[in-house]
């Protein structure tokens, strides 16, 4: 076989394997046209022929060369191409596709009734303040008029980390907190988490949350305490709700009194909610005792005020007709999907 008929056989072969499904272009570049490849080697051989024969070999072997070349490069962007293509194809999005709604989560019941709660003395123009929930035995007992030995500790048994430090047992210490820091006109709620070391069951928990209130100025009376609970009385649970006063003790108020509302359910008739009463019994209050106001370095001959405080989860239960306690930690979606 001449020269001429070997490159162009060569050439042809060459194509064909450039062509096929799944060529290695680098390895065929090689074969052909690598240092030590078969188009060189014929190269190589062309001293071998005549002066007039060596341009018109020269020649050939420089088209196939060519042609080589250029199929290398068309079939490298042909195969690029398509690996495109098809990565296109393997990660196509539809965009018109109806996306997944991510799963919505609700407020909790308590978190409603302290954001109403909130909202209804904020209202009256009081200021919400936070104390600390890991509190001094002084503020959380002393302050309040609850020496130590004092009976009243008995009903509030707690968590003491230390003798001089426990978890509070009630938001009233944010009372003589709130005394020491700030003079009067103070009107002040605080809304918290409190501790008490009772035993669960479907009515308590060794945590559970509080909102106190306190009010000082001049000329405070038992009026302005009746007044401010009858417009929470009547917003958080309907315009028709009464109020009634019981007599009580609480150690920093006198007098003091235990608050009812009138059953929101009968409207005071008697029903399951109220047990027959008609009356429910919804928070404790009074007037801010003189010695609790001395102890706060106020003073009790100009200044007169009042407190009140109660269980935020015992408003959830009744409003919701929620009748386990137990519900409202245990966080199953299921329950907290209906508020
Ligand atoms: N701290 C009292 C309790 O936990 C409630 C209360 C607050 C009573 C303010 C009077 C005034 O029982």
């Amino acid at each position: 076989m001449n020269m001429k008929d070997t490159l162009r056989q060569m050439k042809e072969e060459a194509l064909e394997k450039i062509n096929e499904v799944g060529a290695d272009l680098e390895q065929i570049r090689v074969r052909y046209l690598g240092k030590k490849g078969e188009l060189t080697a014929v190269l190589r051989g062309m001293g071998q022929l005549s002066a007039e024969e060596r341009p018109v070999v020269g020649q050939i072997a420089n088209e196939v060369r060519a042609n080589i070349e250029e199929a290398l490069t068309r079939r490298a962007e042909e195969m690029k191409a398509k690996a495109l293509e098809m990565k296109l194809k393997a990660e196509k999005l539809d965009v018109t596709m109806p996306g997944k709604a991510p799963a919505m989560g609700h407020i909790h019941p308590l978190t409603l009734v302290q954001r109403d709660l909130e909202d209804i003395f904020m209202g009256m123009g009081f200021s919400i303040v936070e104390g600390p929930e890991v509190e001094y035995d002084y503020y959380n007992f002393q302050a309040l008029n609850i020496p130590p030995e004092h009976p009243a500790r008995d009903t509030q048994d707690t968590f003491y980390i230390t003798d001089k430090i426990l978890l509070r047992s009630q938001t009233s210490p944010v009372q003589a907190r709130t005394m020491e820091k700030q003079k009067p006109p103070i009107r002040i709620i605080s809304p918290g988490r409190v501790y008490r070391s009772d035993p669960v069951d479907a009515t308590h928990s060794p945590l559970f949350h509080q909102l106190e209130g306190l009010v000082v100025d001049k000329g405070i009376t038992m009026g302005d305490l009746r007044g401010t609970l009858d417009v929470f009385a009547k917003k958080e649970f309907g315009e028709d709700t009464r109020v009634r006063f019981r007599p009580h003790h609480f150690p920093f108020t006198e007098p003091s009194a235990e608050v009812d509302i009138s059953c929101f359910s009968c409207g005071g008739k008697g029903c399951k909610l109220c047990k027959g009463e008609g009356w429910i019994e919804i928070l404790g209050a009074g007037m801010v005792h003189p010695h609790v106001l001395e102890m706060g370095n106020i003073d009790p001959n100009e200044y007169s005020g009042f407190a009140f405080g109660f269980g935020i989860e015992r408003i959830a239960m009744l409003k919701y007709h929620i009748d386990d306690m137990r519900l409202l930690y245990e966080n199953d979606v299921r329950f907290l999907k209906q508020f």
